[in-house]
Protein backbone atom coordinates (compact mmCIF):
# COMPACT_ATOMS: atom_id res chain seq x y z
CA UNK A 1 0.00 0.00 0.00
CA UNK A 2 1.15 3.39 -0.75
CA UNK A 3 2.58 5.96 1.80
CA UNK A 4 -0.48 8.58 1.07
CA UNK A 5 -3.28 6.02 2.05
CA UNK A 6 -1.45 4.67 4.72
CA UNK A 7 -1.47 7.65 6.61
CA UNK A 8 -5.11 8.84 6.09
CA UNK A 9 -6.58 5.63 7.59
CA UNK A 10 -4.04 5.77 10.27
CA UNK A 11 -5.44 9.36 11.37
CA UNK A 12 -8.91 7.92 10.95
CA UNK A 13 -8.48 5.38 12.98
CA UNK A 14 -6.60 7.39 15.99
CA UNK A 15 -9.56 9.89 15.76
CA UNK A 16 -12.04 7.03 15.88
CA UNK A 17 -10.06 6.14 19.94
CA UNK A 18 -10.80 9.67 20.37
CA UNK A 19 -14.33 9.92 19.67
CA UNK A 20 -14.92 6.56 21.38
CA UNK A 21 -13.41 7.97 24.67
CA UNK A 22 -15.16 10.45 24.08
CA UNK A 23 -18.55 8.96 23.69
CA UNK A 24 -18.16 6.86 26.86
CA UNK A 25 -17.02 9.55 28.89
CA UNK A 26 -20.49 10.89 27.67
CA UNK A 27 -22.13 7.76 29.02
CA UNK A 28 -20.43 7.88 32.20
CA UNK A 29 -21.58 11.82 32.76
CA UNK A 30 -25.02 10.56 31.57
CA UNK A 31 -25.40 7.53 33.76
CA UNK A 32 -24.11 10.20 37.08
CA UNK A 33 -26.69 12.59 36.02
CA UNK A 34 -29.24 10.25 35.46
CA UNK A 35 -30.08 9.17 38.97
CA UNK A 36 -28.52 12.04 40.66
CA UNK A 37 -30.45 15.19 40.02
CA UNK A 38 -29.07 18.82 39.68
CA UNK A 39 -28.75 20.51 42.78
CA UNK A 40 -31.26 23.05 42.39
CA UNK A 41 -33.87 20.37 41.56
CA UNK A 42 -32.27 18.64 45.04
CA UNK A 43 -33.53 21.41 46.45
CA UNK A 44 -37.43 21.38 45.48
CA UNK A 45 -37.64 17.74 45.71
CA UNK A 46 -36.12 18.77 49.76
CA UNK A 47 -39.16 21.07 49.35
CA UNK A 48 -41.59 18.71 48.21
CA UNK A 49 -41.05 16.16 51.06
CA UNK A 50 -41.34 18.91 53.99
CA UNK A 51 -44.89 20.39 52.38
CA UNK A 52 -46.64 17.99 50.08
CA UNK A 53 -45.55 14.69 51.58
CA UNK A 54 -45.19 16.74 54.89
CA UNK A 55 -49.11 17.60 54.63
CA UNK A 56 -50.11 13.98 55.30
CA UNK A 57 -46.97 12.54 56.41
CA UNK A 58 -46.21 15.17 59.05
CA UNK A 59 -43.59 17.66 58.42
CA UNK A 60 -41.06 16.13 60.31
CA UNK A 61 -42.09 12.84 58.75
CA UNK A 62 -43.01 11.39 62.01
CA UNK A 63 -46.62 10.59 60.79
CA UNK A 64 -49.77 11.83 60.26
CA UNK A 65 -52.41 10.89 57.89
CA UNK A 66 -50.13 8.84 56.57
CA UNK A 67 -47.57 6.48 58.29
CA UNK A 68 -44.13 7.69 59.22
CA UNK A 69 -41.49 7.99 56.49
CA UNK A 70 -38.23 7.91 58.97
CA UNK A 71 -35.54 5.43 58.07
CA UNK A 72 -36.40 3.53 61.47
CA UNK A 73 -40.06 3.10 59.68
CA UNK A 74 -39.06 2.25 56.30
CA UNK A 75 -35.99 -0.10 57.41
CA UNK A 76 -37.83 -3.35 56.64
CA UNK A 77 -39.53 -2.28 53.29
CA UNK A 78 -37.22 -2.81 49.78
CA UNK A 79 -36.66 0.43 47.41
CA UNK A 80 -39.28 -1.47 44.79
CA UNK A 81 -42.16 -1.45 47.31
CA UNK A 82 -41.61 2.35 48.53
CA UNK A 83 -40.90 3.27 44.67
CA UNK A 84 -44.18 1.68 43.59
CA UNK A 85 -46.27 3.39 46.09
CA UNK A 86 -45.17 6.79 45.73
CA UNK A 87 -45.03 6.31 42.03
CA UNK A 88 -48.37 4.94 41.69
CA UNK A 89 -49.56 5.65 44.94
CA UNK A 90 -51.72 3.13 47.14
CA UNK A 91 -55.49 2.64 45.55
CA UNK A 92 -58.43 3.11 48.24
CA UNK A 93 -55.53 4.75 50.50
CA UNK A 94 -55.36 8.94 50.58
CA UNK A 95 -51.55 8.14 49.29
CA UNK A 96 -51.96 9.91 45.95
CA UNK A 97 -49.58 8.47 42.80
CA UNK A 98 -46.51 11.19 42.33
CA UNK A 99 -45.68 9.85 38.87
CA UNK A 100 -47.01 12.77 36.71
CA UNK A 101 -44.54 15.20 39.11
CA UNK A 102 -41.37 12.69 39.89
CA UNK A 103 -39.52 10.40 37.35
CA UNK A 104 -38.46 7.20 38.31
CA UNK A 105 -34.67 8.79 39.28
CA UNK A 106 -36.34 11.48 41.39
CA UNK A 107 -38.05 9.35 43.41
CA UNK A 108 -35.07 6.96 43.85
CA UNK A 109 -33.31 10.09 45.13
CA UNK A 110 -36.35 10.75 47.39
CA UNK A 111 -36.15 7.19 48.61
CA UNK A 112 -32.39 7.38 49.28
CA UNK A 113 -32.70 10.81 51.17
CA UNK A 114 -35.63 9.32 52.77
CA UNK A 115 -33.24 6.63 54.26
CA UNK A 116 -30.06 8.62 55.26
CA UNK A 117 -31.72 12.14 55.96
C1 LIG B 1 -52.93 13.06 50.81
C2 LIG B 1 -52.07 12.45 51.78
C3 LIG B 1 -50.70 11.97 51.36
C4 LIG B 1 -49.72 12.65 50.68
C5 LIG B 1 -49.78 14.09 50.16
C6 LIG B 1 -48.60 11.76 50.57
N1 LIG B 1 -48.88 10.57 51.16
FE1 LIG B 1 -47.64 8.94 51.26
N2 LIG B 1 -49.10 7.88 52.18
C7 LIG B 1 -50.33 8.37 52.56
C8 LIG B 1 -51.07 7.32 53.22
C9 LIG B 1 -52.48 7.43 53.81
C10 LIG B 1 -50.25 6.17 53.19
C11 LIG B 1 -50.57 4.78 53.75
C12 LIG B 1 -51.22 3.97 52.65
C13 LIG B 1 -51.62 2.61 53.17
O1 LIG B 1 -52.51 2.55 54.02
O2 LIG B 1 -51.02 1.62 52.71
C14 LIG B 1 -49.01 6.57 52.53
C15 LIG B 1 -47.95 5.72 52.33
C16 LIG B 1 -46.72 6.12 51.86
C17 LIG B 1 -45.55 5.28 51.79
C18 LIG B 1 -45.47 3.83 52.20
C19 LIG B 1 -45.05 3.78 53.65
C20 LIG B 1 -45.10 2.42 54.23
O3 LIG B 1 -44.83 2.32 55.43
O4 LIG B 1 -45.41 1.45 53.53
C21 LIG B 1 -44.54 6.03 51.31
C22 LIG B 1 -43.10 5.60 51.07
C23 LIG B 1 -45.07 7.35 51.06
N3 LIG B 1 -46.40 7.37 51.40
C24 LIG B 1 -44.34 8.38 50.56
C25 LIG B 1 -44.88 9.62 50.23
C26 LIG B 1 -44.12 10.66 49.59
C27 LIG B 1 -42.65 10.57 49.22
C28 LIG B 1 -44.98 11.69 49.40
C29 LIG B 1 -44.70 13.00 48.71
C30 LIG B 1 -44.12 12.95 47.39
C31 LIG B 1 -46.27 11.29 49.94
N4 LIG B 1 -46.16 10.03 50.43
C32 LIG B 1 -47.40 12.10 49.97
C33 LIG B 1 -50.80 9.65 52.36
C34 LIG B 1 -50.14 10.65 51.66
Amino acid sequence: MPKSTILPIITVVSNLNRWAWFVVLMLLCGSVSADEPAPAKQQELRNLLKHDCGACHGLQLKGGLGPPLLPEALADKSDVLLLDTIQNGRPGTAMPPWKSFLTVDETNWLIRLLRQP
